[in-house]
């Protein structure tokens, strides 16, 4: 059942990818206009996200609480908070209480995934665990979905094949070791390569 999943998984990204390399960039106007209107900004993107990740875990969302979390004043979140409603993404409350709408919360839940898929590549690539999280983020905000996933199809890739990982591994252990032995670069032969 599972197996099954992953091929139609795999049929489905291989055949994006397909047609991503067919269409050479090319995209029909009403889709690049449709796409154009549903632009979230990198910001809106952050708040839906968290938003999602408190809401799943059932907790009260106050404005104090979403401020410190992202490091920004108050005043910004309430901004925040009513852009979002505005493309109604969410309900602010009288009393203060945030709620996703449904838009919001399938929004949030793409965000959520779009962020774990990404950090899995970047720990396939060998990111380190006290990096991940910023780097994911630079990764996430500025891909296309095009990018994200090719991205996506690499992992499926490594997450089927234990031994591809492994290889993979080995492969970076031995790159690693060699690039500390490695005598140092000569100053000369660096600037021709320029
Ligand atoms: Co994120």
């Amino acid at each position: 059942m599972e197996q099954d999943r992953n091929v139609a998984k795999r049929q489905r990204l291989g055949k994006e990818a397909k047609g991503m390399a067919e269409n050479k960039g090319f995209r029909p106007f009403r889709e690049a206009a449709r796409n154009e209107a549903d632009q979230l900004t990198a910001a809106m993107e952050d708040y839906l996200e968290m938003i999602y990740r408190l809401q799943q875990e059932n907790q009260t969302l106050r404005v104090s609480a979403m401020a410190s979390a992202l490091q920004v004043g108050r005043s910004s979140v309430s901004k925040m908070l009513r852009k979002l409603a505005a493309e109604g993404f969410l309900i602010v409350e009288n009393y203060g209480d945030v709620q996703l709408t449904e838009k919001g919360w399938k929004q949030g839940k793409a965000l959520l995934e779009r962020h774990q898929r990404v950090a899995r590549f970047l720990q396939l690539a060998g990111i380190k665990a006290e990096q991940l999280l910023e780097e994911t983020e630079k990764l996430e905000h500025m891909s296309s979905p095009e990018t994200l996933r090719c991205l996506d199809l690499l992992v499926d890739y490594f997450d089927q094949d234990a031994a591809a990982e492994a290889r993979l591994e080995q492969f970076r252990s031995e790159a690693m070791r060699l690039g500390e032995t490695a005598p140092a670069v000569n100053e000369n032969d660096d600037q021709l390569n320029h």
